[in-house]
């Protein structure tokens, strides 16, 4: 048994009481989002919170990772003291396959070029109790609605699509690596109360379409911002109709809608699911609280006064989508798509086909896949496009392979990539006569921005369902509508392709030989992690140090940001993706692509010690070298993007003590917060005017550092004048406390070291 049975137990044992206290606190019925979010307060309340305003903190039932973001996360999470993680874990190593010639072979290059990624996120799982998923074993949201996804349940996960397990009845939301931090070192995690759309559904699926087409068809409705700080809650018999994988899909694509997460209540479907993936206790124990994970039934008759925003869709009127190029939100159902094929002038010639991935590898999407190659093969047409298939998981992979699925794509010439991410995170060695032509490919994956799977711009991705994807492999054309449309067949006949048909679930059940899970050691006290130090992609973490108890004086201005400086200016992505897990080599990238306010160049600053220009980071360092911090001044919302933690450790890896700005980004303010840096902003903005190439600054009243009480920042000119800077915060006792401490994670160190 994988999963945490006692840790459920104790969340259905505490749910009836919390959800009865809740109803009586707001005095009125309850959605199911409402039951499951005050169920995981980290802190009773006694007031209610308001949604899209009050900030809350929550104590989720788990934390999964993939392995890009897992590094930095569990490099940190090393340093806070604690044994083992609060919170069940795991990690799951996904995204660094790439996928070039089929499963096997590529699998095998992954394990060789990652190598020492691998061998330091499975000996850092072994030692602090942490499930391990070794490449090969699957991707990261398969894995856990398989595994671990429970009705009820709330968990966070290092990766945007982690909403997947919404599937399965349980709030699932995408978070940066230091929010992984924080809950496996057992804070409190913060997050916005999210407000609630309500997407009623009503009839039910048939033919050509599926799970996929809802929310294709809500990316439509909402757009990609319109899910923006809430929670997508799916009810009515329409959504208890669709199967738990099906809903899963729905509930990870909520991701391209920008909600926090989606969900559906629990029902038959997913108790079915959860008997097959061998987790019948689960079932049970959710069977005896069933009445607490579906919203109260008021919430049924008059949607409208429980949600923020209702929707409604009906599954019997529904077509097929087809969504693109380069947004997720760009819907055609399928009898427009010719059409706006040929009217926007999209490359008809469908070049790639892609089918399976995190969103859509379930045993049902592969057979009603599989059920449309035989039916090429029986009616002798030849597929057209090049065809993949990504199963999630290696539990799916071996099911699909024992019952012969996999054989029929092959025999329609379908190349079976590795369980892993792959093309669906540009991870593809795409092999293509030359990349500048305008081409289209189509995947039955979540995202289709431009360069997104194979890092061409001139590629036109679109996204359906894996049926869909299948029936326009074989056509080879975009302009295909398999509803309609006749195919010419090798002996020249014209030929329709039927109905897709499939298997919810495997009729005799999933099997797996080697699931390529490690379970972590009882007692890891004596597991070293390995991290060598010769590595220039990882690097263990010492601690930051804490405030030296005294104002700061003599810090010399690194740079003034003009305009926007959002989280990819402060740390870059794209090849430094790399270094996520080697601090000192990724602060390279610091700031790299802001503005210098002073000449408009970006990556140029005077190092007031020579007078020369050089790199930000260069200047950094050497203002380091010479014991000299410094700060850096920014515009507005400054920090805005992800959550990515590097963009606070990495000045403060560099030395940087303060960062001023006219507003900020409020997760990247946190996050300096959380590493101990002063996040100040100007009470005046005008003073941002006041800021000169050379100045060097002091930061006065640390030593009565109080919330709500401004500092002073004196800023002294090159000319030997002042300028004397009110400059607000918004520190709590406790953030004030991480900054004294020298980050959060040291305060946590220290409660472990009692
Ligand atoms: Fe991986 Fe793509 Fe899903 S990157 S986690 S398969 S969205």
């Amino acid at each position: 048994m994988v999963f945490d049975i006692d840790m459920i137990k104790k969340v259905y044992a505490e749910l009836p009481g919390k959800v009865e206290a809740t109803r009586k606190m707001l005095g009125r019925p309850l959605t199911l989002s409402e039951k499951i979010l005050y169920a995981h307060l980290y802190a009773p309340t006694t007031a209610a919170y308001e949604r899209g305003k009050s900030y809350v903190e929550f104590a989720p039932d788990r934390v999964a990772m993939q392995d890009a973001t897992a590094q930095m996360a569990l490099l940190q999470f090393m340093t806070c003291g604690r044994d083992q993680v609060a919170v069940p874990s795991t990690v799951h190593c996904d995204h660094l396959i790439q996928a070039k010639v089929g499963a096997e072979q590529d699998l095998a290059v992954a394990i060789d070029t990652n190598k020492e990624v691998y061998d330091f996120l499975s000996s850092i799982s072994n030692k602090y109790g942490i499930g391990f998923w070794k490449p090969g074993a699957g991707i990261i949201h398969q894995v856990v609605i398989e595994n671990y996804a429970f009705p009820g349940g709330m968990m966070i996960g290092t990766d945007s699509h982690t909403p997947n397990a919404g599937g399965m009845g349980m709030l699932a939301i995408g978070v940066g690596g230091a929010d992984a931090v924080d809950v496996m070192a057992g804070l409190p995690w913060e997050l916005k109360m999210p407000k609630l759309i309500g997407v009623k559904l009503t009839g039910k699926l048939s033919g050509w379409v599926s799970a996929k087409d809802v929310i294709l068809k809500v990316a439509g409705i909402l757009t990609v911002k319109g899910g923006t700080g809430c929670i997508v809650e799916y009810f009515g018999e329409g959504a208890d109709s669709l199967s738990a994988t099906g809903k899963g899909t729905i509930c990870n694509m909520g991701a391209e809608i920008g909600a926090t997460c989606s969900v559906f209540a629990y029902d038959q479907k997913m108790s079915d699911y959860l008997k097959i993936t061998a987790r019948e206790e689960v079932a049970t124990l959710a069977d005896g609280v069933k009445d607490h994970l579906r919203p109260d039934t008021e919430v049924y008759a008059d949607p409208s006064k429980y949600y923020d925003q209702v929707i409604e869709i009906n599954l019997d009127e529904l077509e097929p989508y087809v969504n693109g190029p380069f947004t997720p939100d760009l819907a055609w159902p399928i009898s427009k798509f010719a059409q706006a094929v040929k009217e926007n002038n999209w490359p008809e010639k469908l070049e790639v086909a892609l089918i399976g991935s995190c969103t859509n590898s379930s045993y049902e999407d592969i057979s009603r896949s599989a059920s449309l190659a035989e039916q090429a093969v029986a009616k002798n047409l030849k597929v057209k496009s090049e065809f993949t298939i990504t199963p999630g998981s290696e539990q799916v992979r071996f099911t699909i392979e024992r019952d012969g699925l996999l054989k029929t794509f092959d025999k329609i010439g379908g190349i079976v990539l590795a369980n892993a991410c792959g093309p669906c995170i540009g991870q593809w060695a795409r092999h293509i006569d030359d990349p500048t032509r305008k081409n289209s490919i189509i995947t039955s994956f979540n995202r289709n921005f431009a360069k997104r799977n194979d890092g061409l711009a001139s590629t036109h991705a679109f996204v359906a369902s894996p049926e869909i994807v299948t029936a326009l492999a074989i056509a080879g054309d975009l302009t295909f509508n398999p509803l309609k449309d006749t195919l010419k067949n090798e002996e020249g006949k014209d030929v329709k392709l039927d109905e897709p048909k499939g298997f919810e679930l495997p009729p005799n059940g999933f099997a797996v030989d080697d699931p390529g899970y490690q379970a972590p050691a009882a007692d890891g006290s004596n597991v070293e992690v390995v991290v060598s130090p010769t590595s220039d992609r990882l690097q263990l973490l010492a601690p930051f140090k804490a405030w030296e108890g005294t104002d700061l004086k003599g810090l010399k201005l690194l740079i003034k940001a003009k305009g926007k400086c959002t989280t990819d200016h402060i740390s870059m992505a794209g090849p430094w993706l790399k270094y996520r897990g080697h601090l000192d080599n990724i602060s390279n990238n610091m700031l790299i692509g802001a503005v210098n306010a002073y000449n408009d160049k970006t990556d140029s600053v005077k190092n007031q010690l020579t007078g020369e220009y050089g790199p930000v980071p260069a200047t950094a360092r050497a203002y380091k070298a010479a014991n000299i911090g410094s700060v850096v001044v920014g515009d507005e919302n400054y920090g805005e993007g992800s959550s990515r933690e590097h963009a606070a450790m990495e000045p403060r890896h560099l030395g940087v003590r303060a960062i001023l700005v006219k507003s900020f980004a409020r997760i990247h303010e946190t996050n300096l917060k959380k590493q101990g840096m002063l996040a100040l902003t100007f009470a005046n903005k005008e003073d941002y005017d006041l800021i000169q190439e050379d100045d060097t600054f002091d930061i006065n009243g640390l030593t009565s550092f109080t919330p709500g009480q401004p500092l002073t920042v004196v800023a002294h000119h090159k000319d030997g004048s002042s300028s004397e800077i009110v400059a607000n915060h918004t520190y709590n006792e406790q953030q004030i406390e991480w900054f004294k401490s020298g980050g959060a994670l040291n305060v946590i160190r220290a409660q472990f070291a009692k």
